[in-house]
């Protein structure tokens, strides 16, 4: 009566959960624990399902002593790994025999309740790879900076040659190291913001005009030019066809100018020098789970391109194709990482499409305001 209860109640809780009787057999499961392991486990031995040493051990300390025990259990299929806790508790109120008449060799029934546990999993593993990755981007320029303030003490104490140099070598470090912690402070900024949506009207062509006007000066030293196409959008204006196209979206404009400014700065960057990049602003009919009128803007390079394999990556904090190219550039490996969450932020999105040998366009599409 009381094990037919625990049966209907069992059956209710949407997480798989066993119970093994005294003697250590299944004799009742949920529709989550037979999806989970199978349905054949019905009055098997809990030991010829579970079979992973860790969890088998825990369950005859508890079906011996009593006292609530936890352990992990991992299943691996081809679509991967799940890792399970499982939470073991005696059911000491169904023991047949009075706890005082028990003699030594008496095992507890048990529950077995399965909690899926594998984003916890994950999300703590990123958490330890991001802190491992700040720690050594940090340690480098660290590593550097301490270096020669050792060589600047002892052996070029006297050498005002050296002095300068180091000086200068320590200035870029000290600057690689702010320019990380800046980025770093952005990340976590626009993280916290990510759920709240941007409520003030921006234009989109404003923001390139910004980013143009700060990124000119640098493309000059290096030779590339930076055009602004708007054509499409201009035109529809002038001719006065119809309801005047705006470019505004609901947007956060500090935010925005960042977007672009990392695009256009890694354009240029990996770009190459003598080689145009191109921002192009226009509008589009949205399509899939982006409704109504689109406006968008493609930062365009004529560089080398990225083989296919990297794209899927580029947003990831810290990834970069070529760690060396990258860092003796000046960048974080962050850039990308901000867009994708500003972009997401803003309910967008960010697309990239690349041709070995040709270039690569990144884009952004926002829905309109
Ligand atoms: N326009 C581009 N062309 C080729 N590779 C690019 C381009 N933009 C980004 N990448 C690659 O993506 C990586 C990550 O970019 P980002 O997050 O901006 O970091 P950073 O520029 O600081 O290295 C870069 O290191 C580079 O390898
Ligand atoms: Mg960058």
């Amino acid at each position: 009566m009381v094990g037919n209860q625990l049966n209907t109640v069992i059956e209710a809780v949407p997480e798989p959960m066993l119970h093994l009787d005294a003697a250590g057999l299944i004799v009742a499961s949920n529709a989550a624990a037979r999806s989970l392991l199978g349905d054949w486990i019905q009055g098997r031995s809990y030991a010829a399902v579970l079979r992973q040493p860790a969890l088998l051990g825990r369950i005859e300390t508890v079906q011996a002593d009593g006292n609530p025990g936890e352990a992990r259990f991992e299943l691996a299929d081809s679509a991967g790994s799940t890792q399970f806790r499982v939470r073991i508790t005696a059911l000491r109120g169904l023991s047949e025999t009075p706890a005082s008449l028990r003699p030594d060799s008496a095992r507890f029934p048990l529950l077995l309740h399965f909690t899926d546990i594998t984003h916890l999993r994950e999300a703590e593993e990123m958490r330890r790879d991001f802190v491992a990755n700040v720690s050594h981007e940090l340690r480098t320029p660290l590593t550097a900076v301490l270096g020669f303030i050792e060589t600047l003490r002892g052996p070029a104490r006297n050498d005002e040659a050296a002095r300068d140099r180091f000086l200068s070598i320590m200035e870029d470090e000290a600057r690689r190291m702010n320019r990380l912690v800046s980025d770093l402070l952005s990340l976590s900024r626009v993280e916290a913001a990510e759920r709240m949506r941007p409520s003030d009207l921006v234009d989109l062509r404003a923001v390139l005009d910004g980013t143009l006007a700060a990124m000119r000066p640098a493309a000059e030293l290096t030779g590339n030019t930076i055009v602004l196409h708007t054509e499409a959008v201009e035109a529809v204006r002038e001719k006065g066809q119809g309801e005047a196209p705006r470019n505004l979206i609901l947007g956060d404009r500090d935010q925005l100018m960042q977007v672009f400014l990392n695009l256009t700065e890694n354009a240029l960057k990996y770009g190459g020098p003598d080689r145009p990049v191109d921002l192009t602003l226009s509008r589009e009919d949205g399509s899939g789970s982006m409704k109504g009128k689109v406006i968008r803007v493609d930062v365009t390079d004529h560089g080398d391109g990225i083989d296919p394999q990297h794209v899927p990556r580029l947003t990831e904090r810290f990834y970069r194709i070529d760690t060396h190219r990258s860092r003796a550039m000046g960048g974080t490996g962050l850039g990308l990482a901000i867009v994708k969450h500003i972009v997401n932020r803003h309910r967008g999105r960010l697309r990239i499409t690349s041709e070995k040998g040709r270039g690569s366009t990144f884009s952004v599409l926002f829905p309109e305001a």
